[in-house]
């Protein structure tokens, strides 16, 4: 068994959001940290967007919602994650930066928290190097967006990650209604190797004109099954993200077959990020 009531979740963002969104729905008491209040704001009318959706479908009774919102609180001040049984890290792909968010909490978690983090592709092993003695209750928990649809999660050891560790994250995947499914730790893992040289090649083949966006999209979808072409689906998971990811395999993999095509570099430096800045390889900003 998990052994676990509260979860904590640090970065609002939309895996932040997400994650916390299913810990509560499946009644664990959820809070939800970001220094930024905005953030925690807009996160938080995301939530109510989505449980009003889960109502009109059907999915939800109003008593549902009820439930769920009473479980989630929205917290600015970092002391509020310190009597969670597991901590979720969920910021962006910053190496140095989530090392630094784990240095500056590793001591408040002690007993039988979980130290967990989101990320898509760094070495689980080095980010544990920041937990000091806690590296033995320190694992990878890698979501997928979004979070409240995709059944995946990837559990990731690092190399003194204890077997209970696993077991509690695991069973906790499980009742968060969650498939869980073991990788080793590679830069990576094995969604985002398989996943991302897809993506960055579907780059090459717009950058040498093999086909327009629309249609590489098009292709892979009725051609492949793919719910998404690569090239929207870079869009919808941020393409400075997929940028990171890629740098972080050819760094960690140490080999040049996955650094990131030009035009998708180009794209990041020209501010086109995707969905969430309106504009990536296709235009949202209608
Ligand atoms: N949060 C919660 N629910 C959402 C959602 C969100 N952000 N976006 C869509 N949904 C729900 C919708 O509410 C809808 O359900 P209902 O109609 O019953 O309410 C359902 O998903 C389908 O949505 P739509 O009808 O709007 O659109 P769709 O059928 O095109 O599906 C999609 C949208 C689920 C995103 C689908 O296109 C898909 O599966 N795309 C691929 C997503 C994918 O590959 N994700 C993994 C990315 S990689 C990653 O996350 C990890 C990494 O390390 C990079």
């Amino acid at each position: 068994m998990h052994g676990i009531n509260k979860v904590a979740i640090i970065g609002s963002g939309q895996m932040g959001g997400g994650i916390a969104q299913i810990s509560a729905v499946n009644g664990f008491e959820t809070v939800i940290y970001d220094l930024n209040s905005d953030a925690l704001t807009r996160c938080e009318g995301f939530h109510n967007k989505l449980f009003a959706r889960g109502v009109e479908k059907g999915r939800m009774s109003d008593d549902d919602v009820a439930g769920a919102k009473a479980k989630l609180n929205y917290a600015n001040d970092i002391n509020a994650i310190y009597d969670a049984d597991i901590v979720i890290e969920a910021v962006i792909e910053d190496v140095d930066l989530k090392k630094k968010i784990f240095a500056g909490i590793a001591d408040k978690f002690t007993d039988n928290q979980i130290l967990a983090t989101n990320t898509s592709s760094i070495s689980i092993t080095d980010l544990a190097t920041s937990v000091g003695d806690a590296a033995d209750r320190f694992i990878g928990m890698h979501f997928f967006n979004p979070v409240p649809v995709m059944k995946l999660v990837e559990v990731i050891n690092g190399l003194a990650t204890s077997e209970e560790t696993t077991k509690r994250t695991i069973a906790l995947s499980e009742a968060m209604g969650k498939v869980a499914v073991p990788a080793n730790d590679r830069a990576g893992f094995v969604s985002n190797r398989v996943l991302m040289p897809m993506i960055n090649e579907a780059f090459y083949a717009w950058m040498e004109g093999v086909a327009e966006p629309e249609h590489i999209d098009e292709i892979m979808k009725l051609g492949m099954a793919h719910p998404m072409g690569p090239l929207r689906l870079a869009d919808f998971i941020g393409l400075d993200t997929c940028v990171h990811i890629m740098d972080v395999m050819a760094e960690g993999l140490n080999n040049d077959r996955y650094r990131a095509c030009p035009l998708l570099k180009q794209l990041v430096v020209a501010g086109r990020l995707g969905n969430k800045a309106g504009r990536g390889v296709f235009d949202y900003s209608k």
